[in-house]
């Protein structure tokens, strides 16, 4: 890709103590780095994300290393949303089997996770999506037995209507994102996502080489806060750096970082990056984040599709990857950092070179195969 400019936007920060505050019930959650593993293994059709090793693109790119745990499937939903869902329900039933109805508000993937856990333990499922939301993905969360609520507005709406039929409806409201009133839920789903980083500590022999530099791509927050919050407590990452993504349009963390407090996006919300069009962090993803990562940087879309593209078409023997624009996200932020000359002082930050070691997730596979087959195919 052609050396561009102003096509991103990043903050740097000091990373001083990590020590959020959070309430010491959410913490016995979000401290417990081992229970949901235990959970999915059990789960019919458990199996690790594969991790892949990209030998050619880490040259290509100038950097020593670039791994890719790849969540292109979990339990036949291709996103990594359906380990943070299955696991909160499958708490929330622990406490109070009576539940019937679970209903969210979603994007595209943590309803389609949610979905397919009410079906999973017999429960039903009410999905609200924002006005915006791709027909396919509508479509493949009905294929899981859910009902699905178009929403007015964008995703912060949707949020809005869920939370509002939760409480007017004999229903459980079991949403990835938390506010001051409602966070133990997000802790649990947040927790849930922990079974993808003891998978790596098993595929990378415990982080036997260090990781210099993990990308994690941020909506509300709940997933990447799960990376940070285990990566901050393990005694081999002490020195990795972490780099939060977002799409340019939907910068909320940016923004919230810029500002010292949660904030919302000031931008469009106009962005493929579908997952990840969230305009407000989640209150407990923020504290997590917002002491736990060194660099947030909001890119421009056209970096999702080049990294969509380079999962799929890959350079010389490395593995082909299926990535949805969110899941591309990751790989579009290092390909942005390499790129984009306006990003050089944070390429500097970040000390990026030749032996660096690189940890990327892709998030998601293809989620939406018309976007697919019309820009990357
Ligand atoms: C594929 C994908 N990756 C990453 C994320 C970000 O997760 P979170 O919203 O918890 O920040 C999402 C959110 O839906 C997603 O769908």
């Amino acid at each position: 890709m052609s050396a561009r400019s102003l096509f991103s936007e990043f903050l740097v920060q000091t990373i001083g103590s990590y020590k959020p505050i959070i309430d010491s019930k959410i913490r016995n959650t979000i401290d417990d780095f081992n229970s949901s593993i235990s959970f999915h293994k059990e789960l019919p059709g458990y199996s690790p994300a594969p991790l892949y090793n990209l030998k050619h693109l880490a040259q290509e790119v100038g950097v020593g290393k670039i791994l890719v745990k790849n969540e292109a499937e979990r339990f036949g939903v291709p996103a990594i949303k359906m380990l943070g869902a299955s696991y909160a329900m499958h708490k929330i039933l622990e406490k109070n089997s009576d539940v019937n109805i679970f209903c969210t508000a979603t994007d595209g993937n943590h309803g389609r996770a949610v979905a397919w856990a009410a079906k999973h333990f017999r429960k039903k499922a009410l999905v609200f999506v924002p006005e915006y939301t791709a027909i396919t993905r509508i479509e493949n969360i009905k294929a899981e037995g859910a009902r699905v609520i178009v929403a007015d507005g964008d995703y912060d709406s949707a949020v809005e209507k869920a939370h509002e039929y939760a409480g007017r409806n004999n229903c459980m409201l079991i949403q990835d994102t938390a506010w001051n009133e409602y966070i133990e839920i997000p802790a649990l789903v947040t927790s849930g996502y922990y079974t993808q980083l003891k998978e790596l500590e098993e595929q990378t022999n415990s982080f036997e080489k260090q990781i210099d530099l993990i990308f994690v791509q941020a909506g509300v927050g709940s997933w990447p806060s799960a990376v940070v919050h285990f990566v901050r407590n393990h005694p081999r990452l002490e020195k990795t750096d972490i780099v939060c993504i977002e799409p340019l349009q939907s910068d909320c963390f940016l923004e919230s970082a810029k500002n010292k407090k949660l904030s919302a996006t000031k931008k469009s919300q106009h962005t493929i990056m579908a997952g990840l069009n969230c305009g407000t962090p989640s209150v407990l993803a923020w504290e997590i984040m917002k002491s736990g990562i060194n660099a947030f940087l909001a890119i421009d879309d056209e970096f999702a599709i080049e990294a969509m593209k380079k999962y799929y078409y890959p350079v010389e023997e490395d593995k082909s990857i299926e990535a949805g624009e969110s899941g591309a996200a990751g790989l579009a932020g290092l390909l942005a950092l390499i790129n984009d000359r306006n990003l050089h002082d944070l390429q500097e930050t970040l000390q990026i070179k030749h032996s660096t070691s690189i940890l990327l997730f892709n998030t998601e596979s293809i989620t939406d195969p018309d976007f697919f087959s019309k820009h990357v195919i």
